[in-house]
């Protein structure tokens, strides 16, 4: 993960790091309020480079593929993001101008992790270019501060994933809870892509809106949310996959209760459950952006990601371990 570059002439040039992509199986927005949620990475990853620059205070060059209009979308808060990790650590970018370049094989989308990936990269590289030595626990942190310029009130569980990896029980707190949960092998799943990019922090602002006009009804929904996650996890631990299926149908049920879904993730949630799968979700911030099913095997992963590519969707055919 933690890649430095020397040239042997003229010393450190550049500083490397990467992020992991993520999808939440189990409570987003839930999470939120610190009710339990669970966490996978993704095996596809952001890469960030920080090397010295001619120019003034830092600039970044965003090589990543994205949905459309993704990265013109989220420029402002990109913005924002980046100056909040170069003041949490400690560079001042007046003095030691630098060039920031985003790669990597996670195609940024909603839903996906994309900007937590972004922040946990870019803080790695600035560890190597500055040589800052900083720890997994203090690069968590300043991806923490970045993804405040996306979300404004972020819960903490994408940037937890993007720099730990793994599947993640995660609950936010003082300190959050972070546990790494053990699967008896990896899963097959299909991230289905409604090519709608949302904005997270208006989701989340949405749910906080109804949440204290009908405080009784979230109230119970919340309550639901979490008796959820302790059997998700026992299902996961236990490696009852029907189990979980069913689980993250009843999830996404209550996702659609509290407004975060919409029809085209509907749509994809239906289809997949349709062909097959044995479960499937709305995934991150919703309104938009990406759905996973859970699809054991190759044969079943093939078979769900199909049917959603003949309807013009983009897949991705990844895994949660
Ligand atoms: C976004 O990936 C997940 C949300 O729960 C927001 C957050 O936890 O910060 C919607």
């Amino acid at each position: 993960m933690l890649l430095i570059k020397f040239d042997t002439n003229v010393g450190l040039i550049m500083g490397k790091g990467s992020g992991f992509g993520k999808v939440i199986l189990f409570n987003e927005h839930f999470t939120v309020y610190s009710i339990p949620s669970i966490v996978s990475a993704i095996d596809r990853a952001t890469t960030a480079i920080v090397e010295p620059f001619e120019g003034t205070g830092w600039t970044i060059d965003d090589q990543r593929e994205a949905t459309p209009r993704y990265k013109e979308e989220k420029l402002e808060q990109q913005k924002d993001s980046t100056e909040r990790i170069l003041k949490a650590a400690g560079i001042d970018t007046t003095r030691t101008p630098i060039k920031i370049t985003l790669g990597g094989d996670l195609v940024v989308a909603s839903g996906i992790g994309a900007s937590a990936a972004s922040c946990t990269a870019i803080a790695r590289a600035l560890s190597n270019e500055f040589n800052l030595r900083l720890s997994d626990d203090r690069i968590n942190e300043l991806a923490y501060e970045g993804e405040k310029g996306y979300h404004g009130t972020p819960s903490g569980i994408d940037n937890t994933a993007a720099t730990y990896g793994g599947l993640i029980w995660f609950v936010r707190g003082t300190p959050n809870v972070i546990e790494r949960m053990k699967l008896e092998r990896p899963i097959e799943i299909v991230m289905g892509n409604t090519g709608l990019v949302a904005d997270t922090k208006s989701a989340v602002a949405g749910v906080r809106e109804r949440k204290e006009k009908y405080p009784e009804k979230y109230g119970k929904l919340f309550k639901e949310a979490e008796d959820l996650a302790h059997k998700a996890r026992k299902a996961l631990e236990g490696y009852n996959l029907k189990v979980v299926g069913k689980l993250m149908d009843e999830n996404h049920r209550l996702l659609q209760v509290i407004e975060v879904s919409c029809k085209e993730l509907d749509f994809l949630v239906d289809l997949a459950r349709e062909q097959g799968a044995f479960g499937a979700k709305m995934t991150g911030g919703g309104l938009g952006g990406n759905m996973v099913a859970l699809t054991p095997g190759k044969d079943l992963q093939e078979k769900v990601a199909r049917a959603m590519e003949k309807k013009g969707f983009e897949v991705l055919r990844t895994k949660v371990w």
